[in-house]
């Protein structure tokens, strides 16, 4: 008899963080040698819909409407495998995921897409995961995913194993007002992937020990930031801790970088704001884009000096952002 489940869809956002997660203690199981903090945001998410099917001959994945490259259909098959060894069962599944992010700009993420598939194949397969076990599953597919289960603030603990590396979220009423303004630079020849990058700063990063260590502290320091509805302490600590690991990636043999021309334009632009009073920080993960931190009150500001620079539609303003939702 051919059997099949019923249709789950679910949505999750992107989040960006502000201590950074930067290389793997283990690679299979996606194990970082650190935690990390996130912030969720509401502008930019990913709608997944899973269905498990007896009469396929093997999965069938669109992404944004396309076959994917055989690179991302494995990603994805070997996530849908964990999910079907925890299900206890072989069938294929149809995936369909939309990424609603402007198109071509560099934004689309990793953490969105597999928390939304981590949260639509779990239901779909008859799961009924606990956030703690759901965050623990995205984290599979792709390590900042496992934050993205959750709204607002999110840590990651690194944990040992398997079982104890998980996000959970915090202070869900502080810094309430914060905006995060994400500024998309042109594109330059593909970069390295976070993957590589981490791999190449883990091994060869004479500094790596000294991340380790001063990404705790500053990860302590941020919450106490957090919790203090302190922003000007809040931006300081998160500005320092992504040059701290973007300085990993110059000191890696061979050396290489995620900033651009405009990127480093952008990071004077910040300075001077700040110098003249307005208060914002940036920070930037691994590629060219530029995310300045702020409050409300400061948005039409900063908004209106990145809009003459870089074009409006470069300009994307978002605010903190729910979990995973299902549709
Ligand atoms: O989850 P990945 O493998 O795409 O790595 C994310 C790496 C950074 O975005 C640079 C930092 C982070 O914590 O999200």
């Amino acid at each position: 008899a051919t059997l099949s489940t019923n249709p789950v869809s679910a949505r999750a956002h992107t989040n960006i963080a502000l201590i950074k997660y930067w290389g793997k203690r283990d690679e299979e199981l996606i194990i970082p040698y650190t935690s990390s903090l996130s912030l969720t945001l509401d502008h930019f998410y990913t709608d997944t819909t899973v269905q498990f099917k007896s009469n396929l001959s093997e999965d069938q994945i669109l992404i944004d409407g396309q076959q994917p490259t055989e690179k991302s259909f494995q990603r994805v098959h070997q996530f849908l495998g964990l999910i079907r060894k925890q299900a206890g069962f072989e069938m294929p599944a149809v995936v369909q995921s939309v990424n609603h992010v402007p198109t071509a700009a560099g934004l689309a993420s990793s953490a969105s897409a597999f928390a939304a598939l981590a949260a639509a194949g779990s239901k779909a397969a008859g799961l009924q995961l606990s956030p703690t076990a759901l965050s623990r599953l995205a984290r599979r597919g792709s390590g900042s995913a496992c934050r993205s289960i959750f709204g607002g603030f999110a840590e990651w603990q690194r944990g040992e194993d398997d079982l104890s590396s998980y996000a959970r979220p915090l202070f869900q009423e502080k810094l309430t007002d914060i905006r995060v303004i994400a500024l998309t630079v042109a594109r330059g020849p593909k970069s390295i992937s976070s993957r590589q990058g981490m791999k190449l700063s883990v091994d060869t990063s004479p500094y790596y020990p000294a991340w380790v260590k001063t990404c705790q502290a500053d990860l302590e320091r941020l919450k106490v930031a957090i919790d203090q509805n302190d922003f000007s302490q809040f931006g300081r600590i998160s500005e320092l801790n992504a040059m701290r690991m973007h300085a990993l990636t110059l000191s890696a043999d061979p050396d290489f970088t995620y900033f651009n021309s405009q990127t480093l334009t952008i990071m004077n632009l910040v300075k001077q704001l700040r110098h003249n009073g307005v208060a914002c920080y940036y920070t930037i993960d691994a590629g060219p884009n530029v995310k300045v931190l702020c409050q409300q009150s400061a948005v039409a500001k900063i908004a209106a000096t990145f809009s003459k620079v870089l074009g409006e539609k470069n300009v994307i303003v978002t605010k903190p952002g729910p979990g995973v939702q299902y549709l």
